[in-house]
């Protein structure tokens, strides 16, 4: 009880003074990125991973790839972690690459390669700057917050046009995020953000952060992170998927984790 109150109030002081610093520009937004990757460096979130990348798929995640995959080809896992759906994958027959930002999750997948005796692959990349060749894969997947992680939404409209340029033309991509209009507590939250921003403006202040972007403590184990993520609104999403050139052809909007499903056009 007591650790966890102290582990609360850890929380709370991380949040006030990092909220502060980014409010008088000591920290900015990409500071808040760099410490997203120390988050997923730390041993105790690579466990994490570890232990979901042994439990497999959920049964709503397995429903949604069954409905939009094709039924062979390969497929980009984005931010896939110690490779948790890279796994499933090459399991259901997929040519399956897994990229991550994060070097200590992709040498911690690497290891499934040997252990799986699948033909999986994985690489170190960005989702904003993918090395992989125009056109190379069927489906594209980015799932459990990984594009939410990319400050800024230049930076995320970046990551969906990457994810475009891989794609074959008519290939799909699958994007499961958070969503912030998925509850009221997040949209009165929101809404109370946006009139704080309203009030920076108005006092002659640029707001540090962009609609939707939220701040927050995460817990490694004992250590505690200030990390920030971005909070999708379903027509923002659906909007940055056009603006790379994709085709939203499935949405299920009301989920905290909503799903949007969007493809590149056919050539011709
Ligand atoms: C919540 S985990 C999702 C893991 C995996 N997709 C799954 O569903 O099991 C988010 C992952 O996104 C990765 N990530 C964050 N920003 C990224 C970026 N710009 N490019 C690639 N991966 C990124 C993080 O390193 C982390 O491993």
């Amino acid at each position: 009880m007591e650790r966890r109150s102290a582990a609360g109030l850890v929380a709370l002081w991380t949040t006030i003074a990092g909220s502060a610093a980014l409010l008088c520009g000591r920290r900015s937004v990409p500071d808040l990125e760099r410490e997203i990757r120390r988050r997923y460096s730390e041993p105790a979130e690579l466990e994490t991973a570890w232990r979901h990348t042994l439990a497999g798929l959920t049964a709503g995640e397995r429903r949604l790839l069954a409905a939009h995959l094709p039924p062979t080809g390969r497929v980009l896992d984005i931010g896939c972690a110690t490779g948790r759906v890279t796994l499933a994958l090459g399991r259901a027959g997929y040519g399956a690459v897994g990229v991550d930002v994060n070097e200590a999750m992709i040498r911690r997948a690497g290891t499934l390669r040997r252990a799986a005796g699948l033909p999986l692959r994985f690489g170190v990349m960005d989702a904003r700057r993918l090395g992989v060749r125009d056109g190379a894969f069927d489906a594209v997947l980015m799932v459990g917050s990984v594009i939410g992680y990319i400050h800024g939404r230049e930076g995320r409209r970046r990551a969906l046009r990457e994810a475009y340029r891989v794609l074959r033309p008519g290939g799909v991509l699958v994007v499961v995020t958070p969503s912030r209009a998925s509850s009221w507590k997040l949209r009165a939250w929101f809404a109370g953000m946006d009139v704080l921003a309203r009030a920076l403006r108005l006092a002659g202040r640029a707001a540090a952060w962009e609609p939707g972007d939220r701040l927050g403590p995460a817990w490694s184990g004992d250590r505690t992170h200030l990390v920030y993520w971005h909070m999708y609104a379903p027509e923002e999403l659906e909007a940055d998927l056009r603006a790379a050139g994709l085709a939203v052809v499935d949405a299920s909007p009301d989920a905290y984790m909503m799903a949007v499903v969007a493809r590149r056009p056919p050539a011709g």
